[in-house]
């Protein structure tokens, strides 16, 4: 557009500098195509101010108006703002120029160079405000105006809320919190239990006996999931002299089918109690204690005579609450409890005429149904969320 003017002009005015384009065009960037005749045009009315003319100027003007309106980034505008407005850009090269003019020809020059530099210098602070929040993004591009990420708190399951909320009770009275292993051997599971070879307790049919590998012929080897937390009972007392009092919570493991009330993994709380002349009356109110503090001050409380191979005398116990007002029973059972037989204190190496003890066991699964009004054991290991928030 403006090469053949340009080019007459220098013609016109002595050395043909417009043969040699590249002397003093580059500003340092690659040139190249279209922007490399445009180059040489610049380098031409460089050398040339008489080369600069007012539709020059207004040329200039125009394509520098559209490239700040047509930017889009940050990227595209700080380039726009190179060509057109930088050290080496166009506006400087046309005011630099101006000295060059003859001076009775400078006004008209000099009040359009002006005006050129201060529209797109105005031009370009319009698209910086406008690209104002892109100019500003970081490069990954992150939106700070998005809504956070909900970060899920979780919280214990209510089987582990309930042993705590138990255990804590027990604590408050004094007993150690004590654990055992869920793999048994026989003796920990039956014989220092009071239950002898045969008893219909150590039933294959009742209890998850494991087949170890090398065992002779398949046959049962006495390992078994353990079927009862009793079994934490003799591994305290074999660890430790009376007096004891220990608490002891963990799963328990029985072949049961499946429904709403059984299932082949449930949990216990044991408790036990040894030292000199510990009596009866001692089980009793610590039980009353327990329950007049997890279920309501109001709780009734009766003792039932039963029978358990490691308590003797055995019983179990039921309450009467305003909680359970809604199942309309007048009792309900809730664990089973006795004074350690002697056999069982014999087992351990503790001398029966030297010291008694009582010992009780509860189901947990059991007490949270109650007191959470659960319909069915079979939420707790369902891991469906909509359960587990409710509690
Ligand atoms: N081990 C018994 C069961 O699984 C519960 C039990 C009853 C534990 C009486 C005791 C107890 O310590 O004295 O059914």
């Amino acid at each position: 557009m403006r090469l053949n003017a340009g080019r007459k002009n220098c013609r016109g005015k002595g050395p043909p500098l417009c043969q040699k384009p590249q002397a003093g065009a580059s500003n340092g960037a690659p040139v190249i195509g279209a922007a490399r005749l445009a180059r040489k045009r610049d380098a031409a009315i460089v050398r040339h101010p008489m080369a600069m003319d007012l539709a020059e100027i207004a040329d200039v003007e125009q394509r520098g108006l559209a490239a700040f309106a047509a930017a889009t980034s940050a990227a595209e505008l700080e380039e726009a703002r190179r060509v057109y407005l930088g050290g080496s850009g166009h506006a400087k090269r046309i005011l630099g120029g101006l000295k060059d003019v003859p001076r009775e020809q400078r006004g008209p020059f000099g009040k359009a160079a002006n005006e050129l530099n201060a529209k797109l210098t105005q031009a370009f602070e319009a698209a910086r405000a406008r690209l104002g929040s892109a100019a500003e993004a970081p490069r990954d591009g992150f939106d700070i105006t998005r809504p956070g990420r909900r970060r899920e708190v979780g919280h214990a399951h209510l089987i582990t809320q309930t042993i705590e909320e138990i255990a804590t009770i027990f604590q408050r009275l004094g007993f150690a919190q004590a654990e055992g292993p869920e793999v048994e051997d026989e003796f920990h599971n039956f014989d220092a239990l009071n239950i002898p070879a045969g008893h219909p307790a150590r039933n294959p049919e009742d209890n998850f006996y494991l087949r170890v590998a090398g065992a002779a012929d398949g046959q049962p080897v006495p390992l078994l999931l353990r079927s009862q937390t009793s079994t934490i009972q003799i591994r305290t007392m074999e660890k430790t002299q009376p007096p004891v009092r220990v608490i002891a919570p963990g799963r328990v493991y029985r072949p049961d089918t499946v429904d709403a009330t059984h299932h082949f993994m449930f949990h216990q709380i044991e408790g036990l109690a040894v030292a000199e002349d510990l009596t009866f009356g001692d089980l009793k109110s610590v039980l009353e204690l327990f329950i007049r503090e997890y279920f309501g001050a109001d709780t009734k409380m009766r003792l039932r005579p039963h029978y358990f191979p490691f308590t003797e005398v055995s019983a179990e116990v039921d309450i009467n609450c305003a909680m359970f007002k809604h199942l309309k029973k007048p009792w309900l059972e809730i664990l089973g409890c006795g004074m350690v037989h002697p056999n069982v204190l014999q087992a351990v190496g503790y001398d029966p005429d030297k010291v008694t003890g009582f010992a009780f066991g509860m189901g947990v699964e059991r007490i949270a149904m109650l007191k959470h009004r659960i319909g069915d054991i079979r939420h707790f290991v369902a891991n469906d969320l909509r359960f587990l928030r409710q509690f």
